[in-house]
């Protein structure tokens, strides 16, 4: 399987001092959807942003083979989604319409295939009549769904979602998880919300004060409550109901739901 991130010794210290990630090495493969958890200041975000070159820290990432750096920088963010954890941060333009068709525009897509990835982006988020709203008036859910659809439009072999689904209703994050299901590109989701990570993802890294501190199975990590305990973490309620229910090997249960369709549905 190809390699599409890899990344060595990865060190990241803020301006102010603050030092976010403590050295992280990290591969991840194509068509792989892998879950980034870890408590609040873990470092999350801060390795998503490492990603694409918003960030650049000490150390080396390298994307789809080639380095994060120089002239390469562009062409890698035309290939890597990183939808932020703020929505605020990735929605600026008037209407909804500009916003998802920034990343096409730039790209130097036609006019009428500008005008086909917004409609196709905006359709996958299932918020096509959303076109001509103001952005800066959507609710922090819409917000969401929208900045999901900026990044889908570009097309990109690589999506880096940070918390996609907070905030949504019930509804729209069963849509999100049956999207994620639906999309086989590479998935690198930064999340507290463990339940979607047993229904997306089968492979979980757990980050701690900026380590990597187990990177395994979704139905081994997630199962073991001391491991995600001694984090800030807790497992997802299915597995407390599993363990409530008297069930010995859970991370077995787990392992034989993942993947089952009436389980995703
Ligand atoms: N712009 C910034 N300036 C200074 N420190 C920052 C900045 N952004 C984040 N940090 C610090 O870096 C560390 C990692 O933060 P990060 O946002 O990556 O954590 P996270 O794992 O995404 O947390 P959360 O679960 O709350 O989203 C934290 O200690 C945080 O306070
Ligand atoms: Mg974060």
């Amino acid at each position: 399987m190809r390699k599409v991130i890899e990344i060595k010794n990865l060190e990241y210290t803020y301006p102010d001092g603050t030092k976010a990630l403590n050295g992280v090495d990290l591969e991840v493969f194509e068509g792989e959807s892998v879950a980034l958890i870890g408590p609040n200041g873990a470092g999350k975000s801060t390795l998503l942003l490492h990603l694409n070159g918003i960030l650049n820290g000490n150390g080396s990432v390298k994307i789809l083979g080639r380095d994060l750096m120089g002239k390469n920088i562009r062409e890698i963010r035309n290939k890597v989604g990183i939808v932020f954890q703020d929505p605020d941060n990735q929605l600026f333009s008037p209407t909804v319409f500009d916003d998802v068709a920034f990343g096409p525009i730039n790209m130097g897509c036609s006019q009428k295939m500008v005008k086909e990835k917004v409609k196709d982006a905006l359709s996958q988020i299932k918020m096509e009549e959303y076109k001509d709203r103001c952005p800066h008036h959507l609710s922090f859910g819409e917000k969401k769904r929208i900045s999901l659809a900026t990044v889908l439009s570009m097309n990109p072999e690589i999506l880096a979602l940070d918390e996609p689904t907070s905030n949504l209703d019930p509804v729209s994050r069963r849509n999100m998880i049956r999207l994620f299901h639906e999309l086989k590109l590479t998935k690198v989701i930064a999340t507290h919300d463990m339940e979607m990570v047993s229904e997306v993802c089968k492979r979980a890294i757990l980050l701690s004060q900026g380590r990597i501190v187990a990177d395994g199975k979704v139905s081994e990590i997630l199962t073991n409550e001391e491991l995600l305990k001694s984090h800030g973490l807790d497992p997802p309620p299915l597995v407390r109901f599993l363990k409530q229910m008297g069930y010995k090997d859970i991370s077995l249960s787990l392992k034989e739901m993942i993947g089952r369709k009436e389980f995703i549905r």
